[in-house]
């Protein structure tokens, strides 16, 4: 894993799109897994920045995202097809039918899940990007005694409950279910760009990096992937840095 540390929200974000940028300049056709929540906000505004005022063109790329809340559809703010179309599929020139979210309104879920799980196979991602969430979820993948291995719907933990409320109204509202994209599909990536900002994630970012890989802290999986970029600002950083004394600039010269 590659761990690269900046110094606040913003130069995370803008290095994170030049990473995206560099994908799709480089692969005009890629496929980009995505995910939505506050930490790729800043990224999807810069990259809109470079789509407006340096000809970065997404017309040839596919993107699928990781998840969606059971019970919303477009017709919610809230629900994660409405938050891509709002931050980033509105704002640039990527194809609308080139872009792909879990079914969040549909009669059978599990069944949706597994036609997920079907096209997943069938445009694997050049580029996943990651949030992580408090208890180390990536995707809606919580800890749990075993790592989910494929799409599947599940059950959202109290401690991603509540820390999605800040999005709604009220704690009532957050959907409880949610459809996910497993491991198999997240690991399935060429490349991996996880973002963590805060000083909130600071210690799930700690057991990621230097804990065992264990099912408990979901995104620990990522130590097995070959190349997997994790990018931080200070914040997230600083249990690596003061309790692990981990220094950038010496794992630079390994
Ligand atoms: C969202 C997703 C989640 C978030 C995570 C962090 O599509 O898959 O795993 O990445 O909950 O959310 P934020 O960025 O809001 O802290």
């Amino acid at each position: 894993m590659e761990i690269q540390i900046f110094e606040n929200y913003e130069e995370l974000s803008i290095n994170a799109a030049r990473l995206v940028a560099a994908q799709v300049r480089l692969k005009p056709d890629s496929v980009l897994g995505l995910a939505t929540g506050s930490t790729p906000l800043g990224m999807y505004a810069e990259l809109v920045r470079m789509h407006e005022e340096e000809n970065l063109d997404f017309s040839e790329v596919t993107s699928l995202n990781l998840d969606e809340y059971l019970g919303l559809g477009e017709e919610d703010d809230q629900s994660y097809v409405s938050f891509m179309r709002e931050h980033l599929f509105s704002k640039i020139n990527i194809d609308p039918e080139a872009t792909y979210l879990p079914d969040g309104l549909a009669a059978d879920p599990e069944e949706a899940a597994m036609y997920y799980e079907m096209l997943a196979d069938m445009v694997p991602r050049d580029l996943q990007i990651l949030g992580i969430g408090r208890n180390g979820h990536i995707g809606f993948n919580e800890p749990d005694d075993v790592f989910p291995v494929e799409t599947h719907v599940t059950d959202l933990t109290e401690s991603t409950i509540q820390a999605n409320q800040r999005f709604f109204k009220s704690e009532e509202e957050v959907p409880r279910q949610a459809i996910t994209m497993g491991m198999k599909q997240i690991m399935a990536a060429k490349k991996i760009l996880l973002l963590a900002s805060g000083a909130e994630k600071a210690e799930t970012i700690a057991d990621l990096v230097f804990g065992e890989v264990t099912s408990q802290v979901p995104a620990s999986i990522l130590n097995l992937h070959p190349d997997v970029v994790i990018m931080l600002d200070e914040p997230a950083a600083r249990y690596l840095v003061e309790e692990y004394g981990f220094d950038e600039e010496e794992e630079d010269e390994d």
